[in-house]
Parts: structure tokens; sequence; C-alpha cells
């Protein structure tokens, strides 16, 4: 099975339910092939995109193109567009090799034909052991399974999936993360996935595109969101993060909120009115030392880590998080530490 990805551009989209606007100035581009993923809490409008481009809803303005033509007045069947949905939406009544073989169906291929591919579809979601099966006689993620196989099967260009693993708990999730990305490979089509869960998206994407409030905050490659966000939101919602207010900025100086002053070079934050910082990139000084004497509040054994609260003279809440040596010891919370920070881990942030 294979399909040459189409490009998806948004441009401008407006979509609203009476005075509530779903969509605002929604633009994006995805290349083909890529796989994309729309990422936001719920009610920022995720959904409501990929319906736009299926064609299940109309938009008030701006335009919506696959390959460079607008699909405006394209009717949803025309589109060739496969959709996997969150809640498992095979036909209760028609067996497993029937649920995928009906978009062929739909599409007049001969029967035999249509088995053929159905079967390999099948195949390649390793469920061609289970064709005769009734969805009800089915786990959770083999009925998801046979979803992404029936949306596949006709080689459709885009592939939407709508929270597909939403129902399933975290190890099946994983484990069919995994494997929706090497199918997609193995396809070629263009993908845009939706998910409110930032892992699931950093592990999947070629590129993320955060949203909220039907709009783009932020799109670009799993590693850019996470380590150079632009904006408090982006930095809050992707990853853990120490959020710092600048309190005072001047030539070769800054000062943060319960730091004080920082030293090093830090011409990359000018114009910020926050900084961030990860907590793995929190130096903390055991022994005490460093430029910021700290208490530790808290220690948190996650096993392969440690996570550390450290709070500053001035009642700063620091995160720090370290990988754990074996046999290292855990102090105590109130013991005297210390932390320094690179100026150059720092990341300048917009409200
Ligand atoms: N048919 C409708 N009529 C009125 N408002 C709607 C309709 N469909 C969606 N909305 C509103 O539009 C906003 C965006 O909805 P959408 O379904 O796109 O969100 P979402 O990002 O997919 O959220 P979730 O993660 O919960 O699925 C929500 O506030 C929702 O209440
Ligand atoms: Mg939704």
């Amino acid at each position: 099975m294979s399909s040459t990805g189409a490009t998806i551009d948004f441009r401008n989209v407006r979509k609203s339910y009476g005075k509530f606007v779903a969509l605002e100035n929604f633009s994006m581009h995805v290349g083909r092939g890529e796989f994309m993923t729309l990422l936001g809490a719920s009610g920022s409008g995720k959904t409501t995109a990929l319906n736009a481009l299926a064609g299940f809803t109309d938009i008030d303005s701006g335009e919506i193109l696959i390959d460079g033509v607008s699909i405006t007045n394209l009717p949803t069947e025309k589109r060739e567009i496969g959709m996997v949905f969150q809640s498992y939406s095979l036909f209760p009544h028609r067996s497993v090799l029937r649920n995928v073989s009906f978009p062929l169906e739909m599409r007049g291929v001969p029967r035999a034909e249509a088995r053929r591919r159905s079967e390999k579809a099948l195949a390649m979601v390793r469920m061609d052991a289970l064709v005769d099966r009734m969805p009800h006689e089915l786990s959770g993620g083999q009925r998801q399974r046979v979803a992404f196989a029936r949306a596949v099967v006709f080689e459709p260009r885009v592939l939407l999936m709508d929270e597909p693993l939403g129902a399933l708990d975290l190890k099946l999730r994983e484990t069919l993360q995994l494997e929706i990305k090497a199918y997609q490979r193995q396809i070629g089509c263009t993908v845009i996935y939706v998910t409110h869960d930032q892992g699931e998206a950093l592990t999947l994407s070629d590129r993320v595109a955060v949203m909220d409030k039907g709009r783009v905050l932020q799109v670009g490659p799993p590693e850019e969101l996470y380590d150079r966000p632009r904006s408090r939101f982006v930095a809050e919602f992707i990853g853990a993060n120490n959020l710092l207010t600048v309190e005072r900025a001047e030539n070769g100086g800054m000062a943060l909120e319960g730091l004080g002053p920082i030293k090093g070079d830090i011409a990359h934050l000018s114009g910020a009115e926050f900084v961030s910082i990860r907590p793995e990139l929190v130096r903390v000084r055991h022994g005490g030392g460093g430029a910021h004497p700290a208490r530790l509040k808290e220690t948190v054994f996650f096993g392969n880590s440690v996570r550390y609260v450290l709070l500053t003279d001035a009642d700063k809440e620091i995160s720090a998080i370290e990988p754990r040596r074996p046999g290292q010891e855990i102090r105590p919370a109130g013991a005297r530490v210390g932390f320094d920070l690179d100026t150059t881990d720092l990341v300048a942030l917009t409200a």
C-alpha cells in the first residue's frame, strides 16, 4: 500500500458557531507526506479544523487547499481523505474484513480485488488472523487497528486522526504510537493527527502546531517547540518549566524574580517579559555554593531520575531534575543547597 501524500494549506480560516469563534485566522501548511499534529486543550478547535478539511463543516471565510487546489466546492467524498476517530466508528454488524472493504465497495472496486486489498491492509496492522471477527469481539487496541486499516485501504493521500488512541490505556497507547508512525512511513500519506497529549505529539510528529482558542500559536518540529517555545503558553503546555519574571534588564545584567541578578550572556533575552528554563538544565550544587543559595523543599524519587523543588532565599520555587546514579544519597527536605543557571539555557518568552 502506498500513496503520494498531498500538501495541505489552511489560509486564514475562520469558523464560528453563532457568536462563538472556533477557528480564527487559522493558517498552516502541511508538506507532502508530513506528519503534522494539532496539539491543544479541549475546545481549542482541533476537531473543527479536521472537520473543515474533511468537509463535514463549512467555513465562514478563508481557504483550504489540497495540492494547491481550493476544496471549498469539493464534496466530502471527492476529497479522498481517510479518517480515524477516537471512539471506534466500526460498523457493528459487519465483520472486520467487511468493515475494511467498505470504502472500496463505496468506490465500486470489484469484490475480489476489494477482498485482496482489505486483507493486505489488515496484514499491515497484524489483524489478518481475525478477519471474520465482529467488532464486539475485539479489544480496544484491535478495534483501532481495524479502524486504521479501513481509513487507509483506499490509499488516501491525506489521513486525519482525531485522538485515535484516547480511549486506550497508557501502555497500549505507547505501543500503537510507534505502530502508527511506522505505518505512515510505509504508506507515505500526509497525516494530520489531533491530540491533547503533549508526549504523544512529541513522539509522533514531524511538526507540531500548538493551538489555543482557535489559533495556531507556534508550529515547528518537536525539538524546536521544546527547546525554543516563544510564548509562555507554549512553554507551559509542553514539558515542565520554570517560569521567571524579568524584573530588570540592563547592559550586561538582568535580575529575575526571586533570584536577583544573573550574570552571563543575555543578548538573546533582550525584550523578554519572562524567561524559562527546563528543570533538567538547572544545575544543583548539593554541597551548597553556586550563584543561587537555596533550601531543598521537596525531593521526589522517580527511579531513573530525582526531582527537586528548591526554594530560593526570596521564596521562589525552582524545579530541577537529575538522572539518578545507583546508591546516590537523597538528601532530606530542609537541606541547604545551591544552584546555577547557564544564561544560554534561558529562553525568552512573551506573555
Ligand atoms: N456544532 C457546534 N456548535 C456550537 N459550538 C461548537 C460546535 N462544535 C464545536 N463547538 C465549539 O467550538 C469549540 C472548538 O471545538 P472543537 O471540537 O474543535 O474542540 P477540540 O479542540 O476538538 O476539543 P476536544 O479536545 O475536547 O475534542 C468548542 O468550544 C466547542 O464547544
Ligand atoms: Mg476534538
